[in-house]
């Protein structure tokens, strides 16, 4: 056994499947012995979740500074309250966005300061690291209406505060993760969304079969 219970993260694009890929990996985990929490950033704890809501609200008018802290004190309190815990425990941990996501987002679209960030996210993750991310890349605008039609659908919402951010903000988001896949090959997969979630995920389960 390579990985007794490993660290996974999900990351992608707005409307890449995160979610529903996410659920799929938990489940074949679980059939195959594992025990596995899913979780996601920002949030996963009370106080993150609470962070998540001021972050995403449209009405919050943020600066991109305050957003950067914001998703770091989110991260803080659940890398402390939960990932450690269970990754202690024994648990699989799979966390639906982590560390890459700021990077891509805050510094390749907010255009911050990546070595601000890369500290910042070292120290808001206690020394934990992915064991291994997938990234699920899709075409922005495809992705983009996709989750705007879910929002819009489900819950009867315009979209986030950062779904509603433009397109070309959206490329930058791509370009910042493919470029961190680059950066770490080892760890960082590239997953192209297939045309169905099924396709997608036995994509998935081969990536996760190789490390376990
Ligand atoms: P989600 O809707 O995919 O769960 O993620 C919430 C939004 O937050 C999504 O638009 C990506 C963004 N985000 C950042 O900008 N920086 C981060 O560090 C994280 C974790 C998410």
């Amino acid at each position: 056994m390579k990985n007794k219970n490993p660290f996974i993260t999900i990351e992608g694009g707005e409307g890449s499947g995160k979610t529903t890929q996410s659920l799929l990996l938990k489940k074949y985990l679980e059939q195959k012995g594992y025990s596995v929490v899913l979780t996601r950033e920002p949030g996963g704890t009370v106080l993150s979740e609470y962070i998540r809501n001021i972050i995403l609200d449209p009405k919050s008018n943020l600066t991109s500074e305050a957003e950067l802290f914001l998703y770091e004190a989110a991260r803080a309190q659940h890398v402390q309250e939960f990932i450690i815990p269970f990754l202690k425990k024994g648990t699989v941990v799979i966390c639906d966005r982590f560390t890459d996501a700021t990077v891509a987002y805050q510094g390749y679209a907010r255009k911050l300061n990546i070595s601000l960030i890369n500290k910042l996210n070292s120290t808001a993750s206690f020394g934990i690291k992915p064991t291994i991310t997938i990234y699920l890349d899709i075409n922005p605008l495809k992705g983009l209406n996709k989750a705007k039609y879910l929002n819009k659908e489900f819950y009867g919402l315009q979209g986030d505060r950062i779904e509603r951010e433009s397109l070309n903000f959206h490329e930058d988001v791509r370009k910042g993760y493919l470029e961190q896949a680059k950066k770490y090959p080892n760890r960082i997969k590239i997953v192209k969304t297939q045309n169905s979630p099924e396709q997608t995920y036995k994509l998935i389960k081969k990536i996760i079969d190789a490390i376990l």
